[in-house]
């Protein structure tokens, strides 16, 4: 990054999680398996399910409200809203305007980014551009996933994994030490077979048959992109330290998106990390695919794992594939 430019300042934080619990034994209900297996496979013990009567932009407006209140900033002076998800509100509109709408942010720019489970990475490197080149001061960056509307509870292969949530931050420059240092933001198009909602779209519109053949829920080649992602996660972590002048020795926590565990174990063997400087709630919120990233960030700050000056690295992967890290001193 140009040295003489701004930083961008993470300078508010919120989340959101529904209420509802959806544990291993309830699943045992709905498909055949076990908490024995979705336990050693995943890491997971349980996740949250959005109630009927809320979306995607409900969530995302509970944690921007509180990153706002945070950050001691107005509605009204936000210039920009990106709403990184992939189970808007709508096919169109952005759920970025209904978030606009909902909050009250009148003079905001408003577009979502739709790279999955690397959407809080890629949503949040095109805040950190805006505000480095100073085109905007105030940037509010969200990911916000209602990933259960597109699950299918008949699935075993996909219904265990996933879970809803929602995470934001506001954006704005900084001249010391402390912000975004590095964004590195990498994707394989030859990978979109992997991980991928078949109907709804464009290519195959919803019809009575494509529904009946539940060809609008998600479909997951678990194994391709286990293999993949442990290896795209590794890339990203070490190109975001190196991007930042740093080595892997200087990284205090990594934050990355919670997938799987075991996913999570080998990208950290490969960087060369203990997994003490892992933040990991992937047993409570399973994967929560935008949001993640915050929320574990979140947490990380919550329970004062993450203090100022420490480097804090971000790391996601998903579908497209897509991945990419952030690295980032914390503090304001
Ligand atoms: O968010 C980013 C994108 N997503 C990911 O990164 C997910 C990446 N993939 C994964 O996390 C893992 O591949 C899964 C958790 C999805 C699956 O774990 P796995 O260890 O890769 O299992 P597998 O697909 O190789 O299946 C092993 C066995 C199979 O049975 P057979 O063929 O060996 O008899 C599956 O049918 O486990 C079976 N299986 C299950 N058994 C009980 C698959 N799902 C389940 C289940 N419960 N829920």
């Amino acid at each position: 990054m140009t040295p003489d430019m701004p930083k961008a300042v993470i300078t508010g934080l919120g989340t959101y999680v529904p209420d509802r619990v959806l544990t291993n034994a309830d699943l045992e209900k709905m498909v055949d398996t076990t908490d024995e297996w979705i336990m050693t496979r995943t890491g997971i013990r349980e996740r949250r399910i959005l109630p009927d009567d809320m979306t995607t932009s409900d969530m995302a407006v509970e944690a921007a409200a509180k990153a706002l209140d945070q950050a001691g900033v107005k509605p009204s002076e936000i210039e920009l809203v990106l709403v990184a998800t992939v189970t808007g509100d709508y096919v169109f509109p952005s759920t970025a305007c209904v978030v606009q709408e909902k909050l009250g942010l009148s003079q905001a720019g408003a577009f979502d980014i739709g790279s999955s489970c690397s959407g809080f990475i890629a949503a949040l490197s095109t805040g950190t551009q805006f505000v480095r080149t100073g085109a905007f001061k105030k940037v509010l960056v969200i990911g916000a996933d209602a990933i259960s509307r597109l699950v299918d509870y008949q699935d075993r292969n996909t219904c265990v994994i996933f879970g809803d949530g929602a995470s934001a931050v506001v954006l704005e420059p900084g001249t010391g030490e402390n912000g975004i240092l590095s964004c590195y933001i990498k994707s394989d198009g030859t990978g979109c077979k992997h991980l991928f909602q078949p109907a709804g779209g464009a290519k195959q519109p919803p019809t009575i048959d494509s529904v009946t053949q539940r060809q609008h829920f998600i479909k997951m080649d678990g194994r391709e992109t286990f293999k993949k992602a442990a290896k795209a996660m590794t890339q990203a972590a070490l190109e975001a330290t190196r991007l930042a002048g740093l080595e892997t020795s200087d990284i205090d926590i990594m934050i990355p998106h919670q997938a799987n565990i075991r996913i999570i174990q080998a990208a950290v063997q490969r960087i060369g990390i203990s997994m003490d400087q892992v933040s990991v709630n992937i047993d409570r919120y399973g994967n929560t695919v935008a949001a993640s990233i915050g929320l574990a960030l979140d947490e990380s700050v919550q329970t004062g794992r993450i203090e100022a000056g420490d480097r804090v690295l971000l790391v996601g992967f998903g579908a497209g594939l897509t991945w990419g890290g952030i690295m980032l001193r914390w503090g304001i």
